[in-house]
Formats: C-alpha cells, sequence, structure tokens
C-alpha cells in the first residue's frame, strides 16, 4: 500500500478538483472561492487495528489519510496521540454524565496547532517550498516558528500585538521573523498576504491553504481508535477559525467510508468568546455565513476570529450534526480555568475552560440530556496565557 492514499483536492462547494502533486491555495472558481478538501482512496479492506498496531504514538500514525508521500519529508516534534482524561473532581449539578477531556496542551508548542502545522510544513516541503507566513492570534504563530526552525525552511508570523508575550518570545527564540500587528487576527491577515505576494511567501492562513485541515482531522481520528470506534454523544470545539470542528467531522465521514465507524455522528457544539461571536449569532439567526463581529480584546486569544474564511463550512457541520453554537464570557472562562486548575490539577487555555462552561449551560437548558457522554477538547496549554489571568 502507498505511504499515502491521497488522490487529489476536491472544492466542497463547487466540486471542482484539483492535483495535489502542485501548490494549491483555495478553489480557484472566481464566485466560489471555497476552502479545499484533501481527497483519499478509502478502501473497505483495511482493519484498523491490525493497520496502526506498532505505530509510534504521533498523529503520523494516520499516514495513509494525511497528504504527504514520501515519509522523509515529514517535519515532527511527535504531535498527536494526546490522552483522554475523565473528569474526577468538578461537579456540576448531579453529574449525569460522563464528560472526557481530550488534552492537546501536551502538544509541541504547547496546542493543537502543531498537528495542522506539522501537516503544512511537511506538505510545503515537500512541494519545495521555503518561505511560509501566517497571520496568528498566538499559539499557530508559535508552532509554525518550530516547525519551520525543525524543517529548514523561513517562518514569518504576523501576530496581534495584544497578545502575552511569551506567545512573541517562542516565536523568536525558533528564530520566525515576528510581526507585531496594531489589530486583530483579520488586520494581521491583510498585511501578512500584502507581504506574501510582495515577496513570494507561502501562505498557511487558516482555511486558504489545504493541509492545516489535514493535521487538525488526525483528532477525529484519535477520538474514534481511543473510544473504540464508539464515537461521544457531544463533542465541545472552542472555535476561532474552525479548523478542528471541520477536520474532526471530515475524519468521521473518511472512516465512514473505510468501515469503521457507522453512521450515527457526535453533535457538534461550537463555543466562542462573547467579544467575537459571529457564529453563534449566525447559527441562532438560521443563516448561511456569519457577519464580521469584534468587540475587542477577550483572553481566550485564539478565539479573537471576527469573520472566519470558511464560516459557512463551520455551520454547515453545525447543522449537519444537529448541533449547536454558544459563546461565553471572559468573567466566565477565567473563573472556569481556576475551578478546573484546583479541582482536577489541569492548567487549561481560556479557550479549554470555555466549554465547561458552556456544558453547565447546556446542561441547566437541558440540551444535554442524562447520561450522554461528552467529550470537551481543550486545545492548548493555560501556561501561556498566565499574563491574562488575575491570580
Ligand atoms: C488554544 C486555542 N484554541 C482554539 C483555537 C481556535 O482554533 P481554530 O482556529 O482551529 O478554530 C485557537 C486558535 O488560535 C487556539 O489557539
Ligand atoms: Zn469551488
Amino acid at each position: 500500500m502507498k505511504f499515502s492514499l491521497i488522490e487529489d483536492l476536491q472544492c466542497p462547494a463547487c466540486g471542482t478538483r484539483y492535483p495535489a502533486d502542485v501548490i494549491q491555495t483555495v478553489c480557484l472558481v472566481e464566485s466560489c472561492r471555497s476552502s479545499l478538501f484533501a481527497s483519499y482512496d478509502l478502501p473497505l479492506s483495511l482493519n484498523p487495528e491490525a493497520l496502526f498496531a506498532g505505530r509510534p504514538s504521533t498523529m503520523w500514525r494516520y499516514h495513509e489519510f494525511l497528504p504527504v508521500t514520501d515519509p522523509a519529508h515529514i517535519v515532527t516534534l511527535g504531535e498527536g496521540f494526546t490522552p483522554i482524561l475523565p473528569l474526577k473532581n468538578l461537579r456540576f449539578e448531579d453529574n449525569e454524565n460522563e464528560i472526557i477531556w481530550k488534552d492537546e496542551s501536551g502538544n509541541p508548542t504547547g496546542s493543537f496547532k502543531a498537528r495542522g502545522i506539522s501537516a503544512a510544513v511537511s506538505k510545503a516541503k515537500e512541494l519545495g517550498i521555503t518561505d511560509i507566513v501566517t497571520p496568528t492570534a498566538g499559539n499557530a504563530g508559535g508552532a509554525l516558528a518550530a516547525y519551520c526552525a525543525q524543517g529548514g525552511l523561513n517562518a514569518y508570523v504576523y501576530m496581534p500585538k495584544l497578545t502575552p508575550k511569551v506567545f512573541k518570545d517562542e516565536c523568536r527564540l525558533y528564530g520566525a521573523q515576528l510581526i507585531e500587528v496594531d489589530g486583530n487576527i483579520s488586520d494581521c491577515g491583510k498585511l501578512a498576504e500584502k507581504d506574501a505576494i510582495a515577496n513570494g511567501w507561502f501562505q498557511v492562513s487558516t482555511l486558504k491553504e489545504p493541509y492545516r485541515l489535514e493535521g487538525k482531522k488526525t483528532m477525529g481520528y484519535e477520538i474514534a481508535e481511543q473510544f473504540n470506534w464508539e464515537l461521544p454523544d457531544v463533542i465541545f470545539y472552542p472555535t476561532g477559525g474552525g479548523t478542528g470542528l471541520i477536520g474532526i467531522w471530515k475524519a468521521f465521514d473518511e472512516m465512514e467510508k473505510l468501515g469503521w465507524i457507522g453512521s450515527k455522528r457526535p453533535r457538534m457544539v461550537t463555543v466562542q468568546s462573547m467579544s467575537c461571536d459571529g457564529i453563534t449569532q449566525a447559527f441562532h439567526n438560521k443563516e448561511l455565513s456569519s457577519q464580521f463581529v469584534d468587540h475587542g480584546f477577550t483572553i481566550a486569544n485564539g478565539l479573537r476570529v471576527p469573520k472566519p474564511y470558511a464560516d459557512k463550512l463551520i455551520l454547515k457541520v453545525l447543522r449537519e450534526s444537529a448541533g449547536t453554537a454558544i459563546s461565553i464570557t471572559d468573567e466566565r472562562m477565567e473563573s472556569a480555568l481556576k475551578e478546573i486548575a484546583r479541582k482536577e490539577g489541569m492548567l487549561i487555555a481560556p479557550e479549554g475552560a470555555a466549554l465547561w462552561e458552556a456544558y453547565k449551560s447546556l446542561k441547566t437548558s437541558g440540551w444535554i440530556r442524562p447520561g450522554e457522554k461528552i467529550l470537551l477538547l481543550n486545545t492548548g496549554n493555560g501556561y501561556k496565557y498566565l499574563e491574562n489571568i488575575t491570580i
């Protein structure tokens, strides 16, 4: 069997196909411009237990369903295969649900961004790219800097000035060129694009490049494998650009085609910051796309994405999964972060802490039913956010 079973790229909006052995960005159809999805040959004959037995505990154990065709091009720092940790001491009402964290904080550079960036940098290397640029709310920039250092590529990172210092320092330490921007991630994106065009750098902005999605998708494969191919009932996901949400959903689709899971799916829940909740508003207003919404700083830096590029795809996943969307204030995130640290011994990112509050709200409203199995995806490490927290 081939190392990667990738066939080509397909536009999920208009169906146009593109070859995967040359550089691609988004759909080239003028009226479309959707993000592109990698598509794979998905044979029914594979037994996952036999296939993955003895493989390393990283996301590259799923290499047949990742885009890199030659293992020599993989740039890895040991990302993925993160633990699932049942809640032990946190209490809410009668604890009528089994609640499990998937804890991404132990990834290289402290967040789940390592997965997407490992895939994107590896594929970029395979395609001969030497210079990569990204706008970032913090974590993706650090990851890009680290993986480019490991892979011998040049990294350019555009980050809002109003980001904790550690996110900036790590970029510089990994040898990236850091550009601090007076504004939010949308402003970073505009500047990054201008400089990318002027200098011939390759842009890996969220969902404007096809392969970060593939790396994030491995969370879906892991959830299935770690839950013995029986998916949880509900997955809570802190949504900025939405790559993880869309990626996990794509993984479920692929695994159904492989015959590893049935058609039953978890209900997917987008959790946003009250300061930047365009997806929540659009979902509840039954719209197909979101408006630009930005009410300023939030302690969950990764959730300050005023208008995700793939808003339509995020909303589609929420509807297809019979999921929902909910926004949480900074005050609630901060108190949840402290409660989780005290009770569970986990110092998680505010983005992850927001999920515990979202669970409480949806349990109180009856949207979560007794007995349902809940997965909370803690996307990052709280140590990087201490500047945002009053101790
Ligand atoms: C810790 C953390 N959680 C969640 C997100 C949002 O991720 P996505 O843009 O894939 O929705 C980010 C993005 O920066 C992040 O850093
Ligand atoms: Zn298209």
